[in-house]
């Protein structure tokens, strides 16, 4: 008798980590006698003939610590299920049809998608026209309502920590004002975390819109005090009390943030007295090795889901919650967003060590 088979896809932003679920998933199919092949570059990697690799113990050992996804992604193509302000839009009817035949072609018992909300959204859309589907949740800026965490987001804040330490001696050598701009879309969570790591003095986060008087306050203040550089750390999405977020429109209807930074950094400069410096990390905190923390959640995650496909809890996400690895129904899962609450005990403990959100 043939061997049962799964396939498993990654899509939208990579992230550390998805190796680490990839071979997790290898590694338990294995136990369950089932055969996995990975679709290349996401979603798009079902559209027939279909685009794909087997992925076994061998092509999967020694990647755990890889960045990226060995099997490749993408956030464009015929399986967008989100554009803009996070709007849904239906996937063409066809393209999911095209994806249901090479499910039933290549006789999988399941496909495993990991990926973020939109790629959440795609996924739901495929299980309601009857594909059996399982969810990975994934994403640095861990926004996810349903899941307490995703692995990627601890790489992405060590990442921003290190950046931070580098920043540090230039900016008490040269006694200047250094600006941190990271990522984290419309969430604080990567600023928030990082320069709670990295010892900033400002964190500036989408969810409290910040004043640049207040900014410009700290600044003045370390300042009498004799501390030798401010260290400012900036979400992409921040924006001032009075000002919009910062977005660049893309041809496909979607909009990149990014930017905040230099901005902010050119205000100070006219206002203070002082060599103020701004810089981006933009996709460093994307790439490189995951973190132990990402690369334990990364394998829990991927054999959580097979045993979900093994359960035949199709139509369900993996989710991480009090330490455990559960599951949600992917559809209470989905347009759920997890900002940081501006009351938290995060922000609280934040404040207490005379972190200033510039509120
Ligand atoms: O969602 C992850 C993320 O890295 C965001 O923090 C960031 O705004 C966005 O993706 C960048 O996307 P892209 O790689 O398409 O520019």
């Amino acid at each position: 008798m043939s061997k049962e088979r799964i396939g498993v896809l990654t899509s939208g932003g990579d992230c550390p980590g998805l190796n680490a679920v990839l071979r997790g998933v290898a590694r338990a199919s294995h136990k369950y006698g089932w055969e996995l092949i990975g679709f290349k570059d996401g979603f798009e990697g079902m559209l027939p003939p279909g685009d794909f690799v087997v992925l076994d113990r061998v092509n999967t050992a020694g990647i755990m610590h890889l960045g990226g996804t060995m099997i490749g992604t993408t956030n464009r193509g015929h399986f967008v299920a989100k554009v803009g302000e996070g709007n849904v839009v239906q996937v063409d009817p066809q393209v999911i049809n095209k994806a249901k035949e090479t499910v039933e072609k290549l006789g999988l018992k399941a496909v495993i998608v990991i990926g973020g909300d939109g790629s959440m959204s795609t996924a739901m859309q495929l299980s309601e026209a009857g594909i059996p589907v399982v969810g990975v949740p994934k994403t640095i800026d861990n926004d996810l309502e349903a899941t307490a965490m995703t692995f990627g987001f601890d790489s992405a804040v060590a990442c921003v920590a290190d950046a931070l330490d580098r920043l540090h001696t230039t900016a008490t050598s040269h006694k200047r004002v250094m600006i941190l701009e990271v990522m984290g879309r419309h969430a604080g969570w990567i600023a928030l975390h990082g320069g709670l790591a990295g010892g900033a003095d400002v964190i500036l986060i989408p969810e409290i819109p910040y004043d640049v008087d207040k900014v410009i306050e700290v600044i003045k203040d370390r300042d009498k005090t004799g501390a030798k550089c401010t260290m400012i750390v900036i979400a992409e999405g921040a924006a001032p009390k009075d000002g919009k977020q910062l977005r660049h429109a893309v041809a496909s209807g979607e909009y990149r943030l990014g930017g905040v930074g230099e901005i902010l950094g050119q205000e100070i400069g006219r206002r203070v007295d002082k060599e103020v410096r701004a810089c981006v990390l933009g996709h460093l905190q994307r790439g490189g090795a995951p973190t132990t923390l990402d690369r334990i959640l990364g394998t829990r995650f991927g054999v959580k889901a097979a045993q979900l496909i093994a359960e035949g809890k199709f139509g369900h996400m993996v989710s991480y919650q009090n330490y455990l690895t559960e599951s949600v129904p992917i559809e209470q899962a989905v347009h759920r967003l997890r900002l940081v609450s501006p009351n938290c005990q995060m922000v609280e403990t934040a404040r207490a060590v005379e972190i200033s959100f510039g509120d």
